[in-house]
């Protein structure tokens, strides 16, 4: 925590300066010099505000064996922090609680993951999907979604449902996207991870419309993390080898149902080995800076989860529409020409 609080004081005066910067591998404080615990998470821009939703994970006792393959990951819910710089976040707390009822459908012991967050603009509300696993069953037996829904970005957020879409397909590793004409969709890892799902969002959020398709079939992707640009949609996956990293891959295509086509790893040059050991969760599109895309990641640290760094860096788009992502100790905002 020493560390945490030095880094506060480099923070500090760094937001005297008016500078900031990304330091992917370090450990990343909040302004209270906490470390940020935030992970598989998302980001939404909101009334002049970053907001970071992500799970906590748990730092469990000496000797447990961790991570554990079903069971819980958190003991809180889902946290949730704001920025207006995107280098400096404040704490603004547990924006989905898990439930101290055994009768709950969010009682703890439950496994949330992957976290994310989109405001509805045709009802205002903000809503929350994530993969859900009831507490105490394995992921056989569950591997849902979760619908969650709240009226201000911070939460508290409500659920609403927890089902499988589109026939009773698993859910595994998930994430949305929000179109420019206000569509979203939902994407997640099914079918025992062999083929990628997509799903488009009912007009409130709340559901799953009868519009979706099956993508990437057979290819063992997660973890995925979609943006658009220039009317080309594109998704960062992982392969699926649990919390080790492997190497990441893209696709794009010209609608978020697809057809998608693989292209190649976006990860180059030195250390671009296993996605520069870690696993994507969201790419973030920088507000008022078209073009501009931040690749966000987890370091996974196995024996100690809550340790997980978070691995944030720049998305190089080429003049062929083609995609890179290049290992930076240190970089800011200014690398968005
Ligand atoms: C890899 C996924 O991407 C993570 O979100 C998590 O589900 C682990 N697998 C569990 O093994």
């Amino acid at each position: 925590m020493g560390f945490c609080v030095a880094l506060a004081v480099v923070f500090f005066f760094s937001l005297l300066a008016g500078a900031g910067e990304f330091r992917p591998g370090e450990v990343w404080c909040d302004l209270d010099g906490r470390p940020i615990n935030a992970h598989a998470g998302g980001v939404i821009f909101e009334g002049g505000r970053y907001y970071w939703h992500g799970q906590p994970m748990t730092a469990l006792p000496a000797g447990s064996k961790y991570p554990p393959s079903a069971g819980n990951l958190t003991e809180v819910g889902v946290n949730c922090y704001s920025s207006t710089n995107l280098y400096d976040w404040r704490y603004e707390g547990v924006a989905l609680a898990v439930s101290e009822n055994p009768a709950d459908d969010l009682y703890k012991g439950l496994r949330i993951e992957r976290p994310k967050v989109l405001r509805c603009p045709r009802t205002g509300k903000y809503v929350m999907w994530f993969h859900y696993v009831r507490s105490g069953k394995t992921h056989a037996e569950s591997y849902e979604a979760a619908v969650c829904v709240a009226d201000r970005v911070t939460g508290p957020f409500r659920l609403v449902k927890i089902f499988r879409p589109n026939g009773g397909q698993m859910v595994r590793d998930c994430t949305l996207f929000q179109d420019d004409d206000g569509a979203a969709y939902f994407f997640y890892a099914s079918e025992n991870n062999k083929t990628l799902h997509v799903v488009r969002l009912t007009d409130d959020y709340l559901d799953a419309s009868d519009r979706w398709e099956r993508i990437l079939v057979g290819d063992l992707r997660e973890a995925p993390a979609v943006f658009k640009y220039r009317s080309r949609y594109y998704m960062i996956t992982s392969g699926c080898t649990g919390w080790r990293h492997n190497p990441a891959s893209y696709a794009v295509a010209d609608h978020p149902l697809g057809p998608w086509k693989k292209v190649a790893d976006p990860c180059v040059g030195p250390n671009a080995t296993n996605t520069f050991d870690t696993q994507g969760t969201f790419v973030l599109p920088v507000h008022g800076r078209p073009g501009a895309f931040i690749f966000m990641a987890d370091r996974w640290n196995t024996t100690n989860m809550a340790g997980s760094a978070h691995i944030w860096l720049p998305i190089q788009l080429n003049q062929d529409s083609s995609i890179e992502l290049r290992w930076t100790n240190r970089w800011d905002l200014s690398v968005f020409k």
